[in-house]
């Protein structure tokens, strides 16, 4: 028997629809299955070099970046609750937590897995060789966590 053109086209469409519903049904995985990035609010100044390195080391591991430049910075870390001592150049929102300074992408994930019972994480000053303040130098430095009464912890170090 030898289908009409339309009929074969109708055929084929349908075989293909067939698979799109059955893929979606048995809900396969497209490609790998990563979890959802997390988003952060990065408050900063539009002209600040290392923050604008900090953001684009985050989006390179996966966070889903939103810089919010047009703010008072400081009036941010102050309504956060960040130690004046833990103060850097940017502060960040993430989940819920605030990140200062220049956190290792490695130790905000760590932060999302663990999730202790703290208000944030920061890395005060701007250490050589902190993700975002990369050069010839590396000081070694702590990521301490503060909490609502502004006491603080070494998290990790550096
Ligand atoms: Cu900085
Ligand atoms: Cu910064």
């Amino acid at each position: 028997m030898k289908w009409k053109t339309s009929t074969t086209v109708f055929v084929v469409t349908a075989f293909i629809a067939a698979i799109i519903v059955a893929w979606h049904w048995l809900d396969f995985p497209s490609a790998v299955s990563t979890p959802a990035a997390a988003d952060v609010i990065v408050y900063k100044d539009p002209n600040c070099g290392c923050c604008n390195k900090w953001v684009e080391h985050l989006r390179e591991h996966g966070f889903n970046v939103t810089a919010q430049n047009d703010v008072r910075v400081d009036k941010i870390k102050a309504a956060r609750g960040v130690p004046p001592a833990l103060g850097a150049c940017h502060t960040a929102i993430v989940q819920g937590y605030v990140v200062e300074g220049h956190v290792p992408a490695d130790t905000i994930k760590r932060l999302l897995r663990e999730r202790p019972a703290i208000k944030g994480i920061a890395v005060a000053g701007m250490p050589a060789g902190s993700p975002g303040m990369e050069g010839p130098y590396h000081e070694s430095y702590n990521v301490m966590s503060f909490d609502a009464s502004g006491q603080t912890e070494i998290y990790e170090r550096h």
